[in-house]
């Protein structure tokens, strides 16, 4: 069954050549996407959609979420506009609303929460563990979290549990609670960051993750400036997420990282991305991550909502795109591609076409996998040039309508 979609008056691919096609047409087949170019030569296809002059882009690739918890935490985000300022100790909260929930209930909550970024374009999202931390509640988490999303990550080193030592609490998530997910997840994270993990802590939970096969990643530099993103970059991360205190080192570091790839050919040796969280750091009141910086340093960025209920309780990925545009001096080119070829990247989904096992994900090209966003605007400018409103008109997600 193929469809063809017409009269897009901007096709926005986010390809390796950065095309955006005007007056433009695609066809997809399946999950993936067959056939893309000018409207006037586009071929018959079994069905036909017409645009109506809209724009199409990638689906979101929402890289950094964490979406299975139950409770909320509105009295701390309240004392925080009053003047409070963020801690790690809040993550204890919910950790103990996520223990109380049924399976059942945690279930449901998460995957409502899909469902709304969905509604919102995004077509592709990685979520965490982390509100569980014991084995039974961390297993629990993460058997939920790959029942609902498409890339799972093991943060069972987001807090020490009060009353435990920091040190014991380390050994358990590098042993009998990293045994216990590793069947949901392929990636580990750890909270980098004083009142969270050490360096040296984090290093540990960090190298037994990837021995035990799991690619890494690190919340780092979120507070203040720390080992978070220098750690990450030595142990090859595939990314470093918050960076919203770089030293030059930091920059240099990550800039670096990205010297044996090639981004005109999206080959080589992938460094270490930068995620910037726009969101949470309005909600936390830190100042924005350098986004303009990283990107003229030559790293490569992503943008991601952070959608949990302490720091971000959004999942609106165009709300990211709009204050990074707005905000971070981002281009809306720059910002759109954070936000999906740059997700991608931070997951290592961007390549893959119709002889591997995975399509590509962030991007349209033919081969790539069919998540598109169709916009109820002309262009994708529209995105920071009309803050706040609801653009999204229509969803397709691996070739399916998902809105
Ligand atoms: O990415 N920084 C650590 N983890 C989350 C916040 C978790 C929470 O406060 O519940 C974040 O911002």
């Amino acid at each position: 069954m193929s469809t063809l979609i017409t009269n897009i008056a901007e096709l926005m691919t986010q390809d390796l050549e950065h095309r955006v096609l005007k007056n433009a047409a695609m066809v997809i087949e399946g999950e993936r996407i067959a056939w893309l170019g000018s409207a006037a030569e586009a071929p018959a296809a079994d069905d036909a959609v017409d645009a109506g002059s809209r724009a199409v882009l990638p689906g979101w690739v929402d890289s950094h979420t964490h979406l299975v918890f139950a409770g909320d935490r509105t009295a701390e985000f309240e004392a925080r506009m009053a003047g409070e300022s963020y801690s790690a100790g809040g993550i204890a909260v919910t950790m103990d609303a996520t223990r109380r929930a049924s399976d059942f209930d945690l279930t449901r909550l998460a995957m409502a929460r899909v469902s709304e970024a969905v509604s919102q374009g995004t077509t592709y999202l990685e979520t965490k563990t982390g509100y569980g931390l014991d084995v039974e509640h961390e297993a629990r988490s993460a058997r939920i979290a790959s029942t609902v999303a498409d890339e799972v990550t093991y943060l069972g080193a987001h807090l020490v549990p009060a009353g435990t030592d920091a040190e014991a609490y380390t050994d358990l998530v590098c042993g009998p609670m990293l045994d216990a997910v590793r069947p949901y997840v392929r990636w580990a994270d750890v909270f980098c960051e004083e009142g969270a993990f050490t360096a040296e802590q984090s290093r540990r939970v960090l190298k037994a993750c990837r021995a035990a096969g799991l690619g890494i990643r690190v919340h780092g530099n979120q507070l203040g400036e720390g080992p978070g993103v220098q750690l990450a970059v030595e142990l090859g991360a595939a990314s470093v997420d918050h960076v919203n205190y770089l030293s030059a080192g930091d920059v240099a570091a990550l800039a670096d990282s990205w010297s044996g790839w090639t981004p005109g050919t999206g080959t080589g040796v992938r460094g270490t991305v930068a995620t910037c969280l726009p969101a949470c750091d309005l909600s936390t009141r830190q100042p924005l991550a350098p986004g303009r910086e990283l990107l003229d340093a030559g790293v490569q960025v992503a943008l991601a909502s952070n959608c949990n209920p302490g720091t971000s309780y959004t999942s609106s990925m165009a709300f990211n795109v709009a204050t990074a545009v707005l905000q971070m001096r981002l281009s809306i080119h720059e910002a759109v591609r954070a936000a999906t070829y740059g997700g991608a990247l931070a997951v290592h989904r961007e390549t893959g076409h119709d002889a591997d096992g995975a399509r590509a994900v962030g991007s349209l090209a033919v081969g790539h996998r069919a998540d598109l966003h169709m916009l109820n605007a002309p262009s994708a400018t529209h995105l920071a040039y009309r803050p706040g409103m609801p653009l999204t008109y229509a969803v397709w997600r691996a070739g399916v309508r998902a809105r």
